[in-house]
């Protein structure tokens, strides 16, 4: 339908100064309005989430891949409504995921481009599971967590979020999907900066669908590996290829009880994060029983640094209030982990802010 763009006529073609119309320096007034602005802002910062799943589930990026298209024609695409999809584009421009032009179509920026579905780095799964149930409303009982001292999920669903979604295939098929794609990102900058060429084998303790694993052995063709989890994420697995084969095999299980044994690696990535201390503790006891004296632990995750600025590791840690019953933690932190669990750390590496490599040994 025509006339998606129905405020375009009513936009003034001033250009504010910075200091307002009469050039002066903002005064105390300015200040409490910017503060108020950006509290504003933040305490509505949910609508930039609903905004981007919703944009992630209309697939609105694939609808651009092939250059830029007005909100009626991305609307027609996507059979949805247009004057509607034209406020969130414009909403969502203006954190520079999508850009309108002045002719009024959009385009794909370079913070939208993930968004398409085969996209190299896509997180259009991951973005849309985020829009689940399960994570939007956890989120909106926060203060539950808080409270109480347990996952806001628990309190609304009564049972730890892996056995929800081991309960709910579809879920879990999206929630497995969302992490591989989550993981796609960072497992290349993983596998490259460690160098395996010592190690002959390698195991994937709780790798989901195999993501990690299937880059560590395209990039070293003298390994072989195991992918272990929990049999119905195993049964997903992406391993299947003809470079790979082989050199790899897949086993289901649960990592509190026992994990393959005899290999010269163990892979750990984004597992600690999920559990509270004492679980962490058996997983990595877990993994020391199975390892040969000369064996080597990489346990991968988000590392929490000192200070007041953003960092992956302190988002990571809400989502673990909300959804599960980990926690993000600092260097220490980890290590203390690793050490009772029967490690010595003994370097790590930083290839990514999400997936600091924490090299250990076994400590006896
Ligand atoms: C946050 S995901 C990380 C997956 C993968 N390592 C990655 O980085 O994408 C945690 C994984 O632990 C697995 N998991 C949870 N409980 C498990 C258990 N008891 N035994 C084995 N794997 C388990 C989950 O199925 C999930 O694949």
């Amino acid at each position: 339908m025509a006339g998606a763009r129905p405020e375009a006529a009513a936009v003034s073609k001033t250009t504010p100064t910075p200091h307002g119309a009469g050039g002066r320096p903002p005064g105390p007034a300015a200040a409490e309005q910017a503060v108020t602005g950006e509290l504003l802002e933040l305490a509505l910062g949910y609508v930039y989430s609903a905004a981007l799943h919703t944009a992630a589930r209309f697939a609105i990026a694939d609808h651009l891949a092939d250059g830029p298209r007005t909100a009626d024609e991305l609307a027609e695409a996507a059979q949805v409504d247009g004057p509607y999809l034209y406020r969130l584009l414009r909403f969502l421009a203006t954190k520079g995921v999508f850009r309108e032009d002045e002719e009024g179509r959009f385009h794909l920026t370079p913070l939208a481009e993930p968004l398409r579905t085969h996209a190299e780095r896509s997180l259009r799964d991951y973005i849309m599971v985020r829009g689940e149930a399960v994570f939007w409303e956890s989120a909106g009982h926060l203060h539950e967590a808080v409270r109480t001292g347990t996952t806001a999920f628990e309190h609304l669903y009564g049972v730890p979020f892996y056995d929800h979604v081991a309960a709910d295939a579809d879920l879990g098929k999206a929630f497995n999907s969302s992490m591989a794609a989550f993981s796609e990102t960072l497992s290349n900058d993983v596998a490259e900066a460690f160098d395996f060429s010592d190690a002959k084998s390698v195991v994937d303790v709780g790798g989901g669908r195999g993501g990690l694993l299937r880059a560590v052995l395209r990039r070293n063709a003298h390994m072989t590996g195991t992918l272990f989890d929990l049999p119905s994420v195993v049964a997903g697995h992406v391993l299947d290829l003809p470079e790979l084969v082989g050199r790899w095999s897949a086993q289901g299980g649960d990592f509190f009880t026992s994990v393959p044994a005899g290999a010269d690696v163990y892979l750990l990535k984004h597992v600690l994060a999920s559990w509270p201390d004492e679980e962490c503790v058996r997983i990595l006891r877990t993994c020391r029983r199975a390892m040969p004296a000369h064996g080597r632990l990489l346990a991968v995750n988000a590392m929490i640094p000192a200070g007041n600025e953003p960092h992956p590791g302190k988002t990571i840690d809400m989502l673990m209030m909300t959804v599960l019953n980990g926690k993000g933690r600092t260097r220490a932190e980890y290590e203390a982990l690793l050490t009772a669990g029967g490690f010595t750390v003994v370097r790590v590496l930083e290839p990514s802010p999400h997936a600091s490599v924490m090299e250990a040994v076994p400590a006896d």
